[in-house]
């Protein structure tokens, strides 16, 4: 296994978080927001954003898996439900990396079928190169090219979620 340089630092990654939390807390004043942590991926960046929010918020999450080690399956399974009730609510998703966008429309739908007031969706990473399905998003963080990327929540089979920073993920050849 080879784990990279930081492709992103620590540094750029709390920049951007701030620079976030501050759009996100400007749209919703005058709002509760109920943020919704999609795991186990967006823990890091989900902890930090809401910190930074001057919004009040309460929280929930859904544990949801479509990937095996570096491919997606395809197929999108539900872990653990938000145990929240979410009609009238302004929900907003808070997501690590959309990659195919398949994970995020099932849960996106099936939180929509749940009527909240609005549904917003906030991803640190957009890999826009591998969309398959298109989702509304509306707060990106960054936009990375199609490789995979590991640290700060992301895993490999389970690993490096701890790193501190988002560095590029090789297989030894
Ligand atoms: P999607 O359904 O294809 O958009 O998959 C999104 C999910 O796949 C993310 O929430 C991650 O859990 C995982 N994923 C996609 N790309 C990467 C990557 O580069 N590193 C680690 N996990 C990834
Ligand atoms: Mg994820």
């Amino acid at each position: 296994m080879i784990i990279g340089r930081p492709f992103l630092t620590t540094e750029q990654i709390h920049e951007k978080v701030i620079e976030l939390a501050d759009r996100i807390s400007k749209d919703y004043t005058g709002k509760e927001i109920l943020a919704i942590g999609i795991l186990k991926g967006s823990f890091m960046f989900f902890a930090d954003i809401i910190r930074a929010l001057k919004t009040p918020v309460t929280l929930d999450f859904i544990i949801a898996a479509s990937y095996l080690k570096t491919t997606s399956t395809g197929e999108v399974k539900i872990h653990y439900d938000m145990r929240e009730d979410i009609k009238g609510k302004h929900v907003l998703l808070i997501d690590d990396i959309i990659d195919t966008g398949i994970s995020l429309n099932y849960i996106r739908e099936r939180i929509l079928s749940k009527g909240p007031a609005s549904l917003k969706v906030c991803a640190l990473l957009d890999k826009k190169e591998r969309r398959e399905v298109n989702v509304p998003m509306d707060y990106i963080g960054f936009e990375i090219p199609n490789q995979f990327f590991v640290g700060y929540g992301l895993d490999y089979d389970n690993n490096y979620r701890n790193l501190p920073y988002i560095a590029v993920f090789k297989k030894e050849t």
